[in-house]
């Protein structure tokens, strides 16, 4: 356990819970073993695959992702980390419904997506209640599933360059954020995987304006992943003090994983942060996403973070 904590140290993970295992052994008994574990996960490009829960076909052993064919409408071509993680870091068979929709905000009434038809992350949620609604039978319970979210990076793309108080912004879709971690976990999820804001002022995006404006960016993501962080320290204490004992939170600093890997790309296979043209070599592809194989090593560290559990 001790080198388990280092080793998550080292790379910057928090992993609020150690107590990893039980409450779920998914080689307990044989009719366990049959069990799959579920995943459902909500975001945006970074993690979008283009999942459609009411076409089906819906994931299921052999197939983990359902539609479409693997590893799916991905923002960058090839697999990205939801991808990795359902089907190569996963520590049993994984079921993933992936809700993330390209373009998604916290809340379409504080940060409007670039388009009416983005499902933002509250309809990313109501389309896994109206499909749990739709089941005669749950077909998941709280200890075999986990919630992930990943999501901000539209909401600050989106608004860091207007003449707003990004402070009461970010407050206000953290706050809206917890209500609907709240609302997921009244659903009954008690495993959530909460992933923060990625260091977008060196994206190609924004390389090509004044440093003056990459700075305010940076202040509004470095704001909203503490607020985020303090957020998910809240939602734990909250929980506590509500004995339920049983939720569990995992935090992937992406913040910090693209920064180690952008400031020495050397180590990480890539020759060139600065471009997105999809030459071979380089991290970033069209303005602002990390290319599959940077969304590999992220998919690959959140298994790592996930060791120990189902998922
Ligand atoms: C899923 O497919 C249906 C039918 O084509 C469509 O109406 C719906 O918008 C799709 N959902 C998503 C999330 O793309
Ligand atoms: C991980 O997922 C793949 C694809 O569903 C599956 O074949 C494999 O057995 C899983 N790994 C473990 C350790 O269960
Ligand atoms: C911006 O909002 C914060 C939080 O609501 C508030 O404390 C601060 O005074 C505001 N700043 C200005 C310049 O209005
Ligand atoms: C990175 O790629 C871009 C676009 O192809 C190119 O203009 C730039 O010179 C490259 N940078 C390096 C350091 O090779």
């Amino acid at each position: 356990m001790l080198l388990l904590v280092v080793r998550l140290s080292r790379l910057a993970f928090i992993a609020s819970s150690l107590s990893l295992v039980d409450g779920f052994n998914p080689t307990a008994t044989s009719s366990q073993s049959l069990r799959p574990a579920y995943w459902f996960s909500f975001g945006d490009s970074y993690t979008q695959t283009g999942f459609n829960i009411t076409t089906g076909p819906l994931p299921s052993p052999g197939n983990p992702l359902g539609n479409p064919a693997y590893p799916g409408d991905t923002a960058t071509p090839g697999e990205n980390w939801i991808d990795v993680a359902t089907t190569k870091s996963n520590h049993s068979l994984v079921l993933t419904f992936n809700f993330a929709f390209s373009g998604a905000t916290v809340s379409r009434d504080i940060v409007p997506p670039y388009a009416d038809f983005v499902r933002t992350l509250p309809d990313q949620i109501d389309e896994l209640v109206a499909w749990d609604n739709g089941n005669t039978k749950r077909v998941w319970r709280s200890d075999d599933a986990l919630f992930s979210i990943w999501i901000g990076i539209n909401d600050i793309d989106l608004s860091y360059a207007s003449d707003v108080n990004h402070t009461a912004l970010t407050d206000k879709l953290i706050t809206r954020y917890f209500e609907q971690v709240e609302d997921l976990y009244n659903l009954g999820a008690r495993n959530f995987l909460f992933i923060n804001v990625p260091p977008l002022n060196r994206t190609p995006s924004l390389l090509g304006q004044p440093a003056s404006v990459r700075a305010k960016e940076a202040g509004i993501i470095a704001y909203y992943n503490a607020q985020l962080r303090e957020g998910v320290r809240a939602f734990r204490q909250r929980k506590r003090h509500q004995k339920r004992r049983e939720v569990k939170t995992w935090e992937y600093d992406a913040y910090e994983a693209f920064t180690r890997v952008l400031d020495r790309p050397g180590e990480y296979g890539f020759n060139n942060v600065t471009g997105d043209d999809g030459t071979p070599g380089q991290f970033w592809y069209n303005w602002l996403h990390p290319v599959s194989a940077a969304q590999v090593i992220f998919g690959r560290e959140i298994g790592e973070l996930l060791a120990g559990t189902p998922w």
